[in-house]
């Protein structure tokens, strides 16, 4: 079985979707590996790196020929895959919903089009999750960005000179990049509280050592809500949840914001005037921005002021940690392509009825085929 990996488009994409690391272990099953020249440069690994762990490194048109599957961080045009043969499988984030003409073309061409962020949320895909492996990292360099930012310091500090006081920090919506959002402003020292509508991340949040800040007056969302997920919230809530955020956030120096709603737009959490109640110098960062942000005034890809308050919105977070979030997530493809391995056949094989390739296919035969995408 040949495995192409491809270098990224570039931009703010950084990632490569294999490593030396992940390469060996491919080799390992018995895979053949190659990798497009330029790859991994911008997650500092260079092209003698792949070469010298086995890989081929070549130009595009050469990994992709005879592959049998394609491995990509964000899944590229049809017209950027040159000579691609009809079943190749293609692994990549997709971003199906929002990019339904490339998934078409997909089908068109014949692929087997696997988007990685529709993973299953469950125990046995865990280790091939790449919205958790990506959004951990998301989560700690948003701490990491609001604190350069910010130009003051986080911890409390009593020195001969008098005391500075620690940083007050907010994060909102305490999924799997707000609780490591929250684990790392405590590292700092920050003063750390947090919120979300899920009942169960209220525990979380104070196993963490932080302060949970909860709607009491309307019920939020019961335990972890259905599949983990939040909901749209009804607008009783909404004004519940405007008027306890206000008065909290105004005492606040550094704002994290992390909401989001699977198939929907990111819920506006902090308003213009909320931002306005804030001391001068306070940052937001908003790492909703790319799917429409939670911040008014947040813009992607931009640090804005507003009210003399900075708010970050930094598009592909993830990708601004490049070596890292390339590990994490080279190593998710790998576990999912290990979990498929056939020995005797030295071949990924990928049952139709199984819950995760059934979760993650987009495309085969021809046709569009993922139940999300249909009707
Ligand atoms: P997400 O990225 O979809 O959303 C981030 C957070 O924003 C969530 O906690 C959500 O409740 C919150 N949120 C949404 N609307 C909000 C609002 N109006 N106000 C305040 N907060 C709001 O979430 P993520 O990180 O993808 O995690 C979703 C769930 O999946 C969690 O329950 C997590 O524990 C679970 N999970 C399970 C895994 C597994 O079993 N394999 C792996 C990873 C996560």
């Amino acid at each position: 079985m040949k495995i192409a990996v491809l270098k990224e488009a570039g931009g703010v994409e950084t990632r490569v979707a294999a490593t030396p690391e992940t390469v060996k272990k491919l080799m390992a099953l018995g895979a053949s590996v190659a990798v497009e020249t330029g790859a991994g440069f911008g997650a500092k690994i260079s092209d003698a790196d792949y070469a010298a762990a086995g890989a081929t490194v070549a130009p595009r048109a050469d990994v992709i020929a005879g592959a049998d599957m394609v491995l990509g961080v964000q899944g590229p045009a049809l017209a950027d895959l040159p000579g691609i043969k009809a079943g190749t499988i293609l692994a990549a984030i997709q971003s199906p919903f929002s990019d339904r003409a490339k998934i078409d073309a997909y089908a068109g061409a014949g692929l087997i089009a696997y988007a990685m962020e529709l993973m299953p949320r469950t125990t046995r895909a865990q280790s091939m999750d790449v919205l958790s492996s990506q959004s951990n990292l998301a989560g700690y360099k948003a701490v990491i960005d609001a604190g350069e930012a910010y130009g003051r310091a986080f911890p409390m500090m009593m020195t001969a000179a008098g005391t500075i006081s620690a940083a007050r920090v907010f994060i909102m919506g305490v999924g799997v990049a707000g609780l490591q959002a929250i684990a790392t402003a405590r590292r700092l020292g920050g003063l750390v509280s947090a919120t979300d509508v899920r009942a169960a991340t209220k525990e979380q949040i104070e196993s963490l050592g932080a302060k949970a800040i909860f709607v009491e007056k309307v019920a939020g969302i019961s335990g972890e809500g259905a599949g983990g997920y939040a909901t749209e919230m009804s607008d009783e809530y909404k004004a519940a949840q405007a008027e306890l955020v206000s008065s909290h956030i105004a005492k606040q120096d550094i704002v994290i914001t992390t909401a989001l709603i699977p198939g929907r737009p990111a819920p506006r959490l902090v308003t213009d005037a909320q931002v306005a109640s804030m001391r001068p110098g306070s940052v937001i960062v908003d790492l909703a921005v790319d799917s429409g942000g939670n911040v008014e005034g947040a813009v992607a890809g931009e640090i804005v002021e507003r009210h003399g308050v900075k708010i970050i919105g930094h598009k592909n977070p993830a990708s601004r940690l490049a070596p890292d979030a390339s590990a994490l997530y080279s190593r998710n493809l790998f576990n999912m392509i290990n979990a498929f391995w056939d020995k005797e056949a030295k071949a990924a094989v990928w049952p139709a009825d199984d819950d995760i390739v059934k979760g993650i296919k987009l495309t085969e035969g021809g046709a569009v085929v993922h139940e999300r995408l249909l009707g």
